[in-house]
Parts: C-alpha cells; structure tokens; sequence
C-alpha cells in the first residue's frame, strides 16, 4: 500500500507499544510487572468523577466550544495564576485539547514549518521529535550528559544556535530523567531564548510532581519574553486521569487562536465530560491536596525503588527530584534496547529502553505503580541483573 510522504518517517511511539505488549502478556495469562507506561496508577479524585457524572446525567451533548468550555479555561488560568509567579494568564490564554499531545500538535503545526530547526535537550520525550517532523520542522538535538545530570547548557545552545533556530523545548521534570532544572538555570535560558528570538515550549505536566517543593520552577516562575512562551500541562500525571484525555496550552491570545483553529479542522475538541471532570478538579478547594496526597505516596515509591536498585550491579542510578520515574544507567553494556527486552522476556518486567530517548544506555521505570507491584517488579530486576 502507498502512504502518503507526510508519515514518511514517522514510528509509532515506543512507550504506548511496549506497554501495550506488556499488556497482551498479561492477558495472555504471563505474570508482567508494567514498569513501563508513563501513567500513575491512582485512581480518578473523587471531584473530577462528580464533575463528569453531573454533566454526562444532564444528557447535554452538544459540541463544546473549540478552545475549551468557559469553565476550563477559567480554572486553568487561575490554577496557572497561582501557582507560578506569573499572574497575568486569562482565560484567552488557554486552549484545551484532547491531552498535551494534542496541545503540542498544534503548537508545532502553527508555529514551525519546513526549514525551522528546534532544539530539543536530550534525553528528550520521543514524542517532540516525531510532532517537529510531521510539522516539516528540524529537530536539532541538544546534547547533555549523565555525569551533569543532564543539565542544559546556555553555551551549548548558543554553539547550535544557526539563523534557522526557532525553538527550544524545555521538560522539567523530565521525562525521562525526573531531572529539574533550577530557578536560575530556567532564567538564564529564558534569557537567551528572549534575546535571540526563540520560541520556548515548556512542557510542565510533570510540574506539580516535584518532591523539593510545591512545584518545580515554572517557565512562568521567571523573567520571560512572553510574546514566546508557550507553558504545556494537563491532568495526566498529577490528578493521575490520563484516560480522560485533558491537557492545555497557555500563552499569547493569537497563537491560542490560530491553536484553536486548527484543532477545530481536526478534532473539534476535547471530550465534554472529560472538560467538565476536569473542571472540577482544577477548581475544587481540594485540588492540591490531591496532588500533595499523590505526591507523598509517589516520593515513598521513589524511594523504596532508589534504595532497592542502588548498589546492584551493572546499574548506577540517581535520586530524581521530580516526575515518576527512575532513569537507570546500564554500567556494561550501551545495548539497552536488549537488555529491556531480556528483562521482559526472562523475568516479565516492562520497561523502556533509552534508546528512544535518544540516550541508550538506560533503563526508564515507571515507580508510580501499585506498592505489591513496585516490590515485585524490583525484586525481579535484583534477580536479573545478579
Ligand atoms: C513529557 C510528557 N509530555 C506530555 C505527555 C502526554 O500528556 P497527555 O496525556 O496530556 O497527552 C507525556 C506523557 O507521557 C509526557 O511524558
């Protein structure tokens, strides 16, 4: 069959296919400990189930407005307004969408075309490549290492820096690392980005799972040119409703419109119910308590899986000060791509290879997983690796 040149290069993700073969294990009967998703396991707060239910019980179906029903969009800008520094985000600013994969499509789409080179810090969510390529746009890998904790480097980025460049992507807490950058490392590339014309994506859905503090620095928590500046964050990861499908993007009124535009050619929306649980939840008196209940639950997990792992052989590890994941470097061998799938096949446990991340070498595990599984998905890799 002929397909079309647009999806020439494009590969399925890694992550979603590796978990959903974990999956068919399972089903198939094999004992699969899945280290692998990027989803927490907690179940939906209660609020956003309510908020849901009461507008799917109302029996209204009609189209939400493309950019987000009114009530989203408000609670998204005040939750952004207090908890970053920035206080001027209005509901104009926002565009909600079927997830932050879909938020950063249209980014991509309506922002970089063909010859627009984007740098994207490595290791880097595959997810910013493939979107770059299907828009036309260059993504220019930014190298970062290990031993500095993949820590971006303003110097490196002025060396990569070409008349082409017109965007930086930023993903703190990174996936896959669970690295943050500091307050200042996030001002100085604010700094650099302003002063040579670049757009910055910051994608923060990892924002509030943050184990030093409330919050990791925000785009939004420093000086920025805010004519480009685009903040990225959804419901997936700290309000752990990844299913429903709920993520945003904020930033200047026209890029919002032309956003909004575009998703109302393609997908006309987001899903009613899945807004209205939203909704609920951003707005709920509770909402960060749910997030600070989540997080006390995950910082533990995180912490059992780092002591378990650290001195096992062939495995050097680093305590992560955000996200869900423990980012593990492979000692002997680069090959993580077998050693994942030896991992799986011998002892049943998913995880990803740092391959896709573009650093191979590595073993990403997904900690936000049940207490029983954690334990025996580690006691599986202990077993492995001696
Ligand atoms: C860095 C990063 N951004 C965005 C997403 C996707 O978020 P959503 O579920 O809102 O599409 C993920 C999911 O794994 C992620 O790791």
């Amino acid at each position: 069959m002929r397909f079309s040149k647009n999806i020439a290069s494009l590969v399925p993700s890694a992550t979603l296919a590796i978990s959903a073969r974990a999956k068919k294990m399972s089903a198939a009967g094999e004992s699969v400990i899945n280290l692998s998703a990027g989803e927490p396991s907690f179940l939906t707060p209660d609020v956003a189930i309510e908020g849901g239910l009461e507008y799917v019980r109302s029996g209204k179906a009609g189209y939400p407005p493309t950019p987000g029903i009114p009530g989203l969009r408000n609670a998204v800008a005040s939750y952004v307004n207090r908890t970053t520094a920035h206080a001027g985000v209005d509901p104009s600013n926002v565009l909600v969408s079927a997830g932050v994969k879909q938020a950063l499509f249209n980014a991509c789409f309506c922002l970089f075309e063909k010859g627009d080179e984007v740098l994207v810090p490595s290791p880097y969510w595959p997810t910013y490549l493939a979107t770059l390529e299907l828009a036309g746009a260059t993504p220019v890998v930014v190298p970062t290492s290990w031993e500095d904790g993949f820590r971006l480097d303003v110097s490196t980025l002025e060396r990569l820096r070409t008349p082409s460049t017109r965007g930086l992507f930023l993903n703190s807490p990174s996936n896959p690392s669970g690295d943050v950058y500091d307050r200042d490392l996030m001002a100085e590339i604010a700094a650099w980005a302003g002063a040579n014309d670049v757009w910055i994506i910051s994608d923060e859905i990892y924002r509030r799972l943050y184990y030093e503090g409330e919050s990791a620095p925000s785009i939004f928590d420093v000086p920025h040119e805010s004519e480009r500046v685009l903040h990225l964050d959804g419901i997936s990861k700290a309000f752990s409703m990844p299913g429903w499908r709920i993520g945003y993007a904020v930033a200047p009124v026209e890029v919002i419109q032309k956003m909004s535009a575009l998703q109302s050619q393609t997908t006309s929306g987001a899903a009613g119910p899945s807004q209205h649980a939203a909704a609920a939840v951003l707005s709920s008196p509770q909402r960060d308590d749910i997030v600070r209940d989540f997080r006390d639950i995950l910082r533990r997990r995180r912490d059992t899986a780092v002591e378990a792992l650290s001195g096992v052989d062939g495995l050097e590890l680093r305590v992560p000060a955000g996200a869900i994941y423990l980012y593990v470097r492979l000692t002997e061998t680069s090959d993580s791509m077998s050693v994942a799938e030896q991992l799986l096949v011998q002892e049943g446990v998913a995880t990803i290879p740092g391959e896709p991340f573009g650093t191979p070498g590595f073993l990403r595990l997904n900690y936000a997983v049940s207490d029983e599984e954690l334990a025996d998905g580690l006691a599986r890799i202990k077993t492995f690796f001696s």
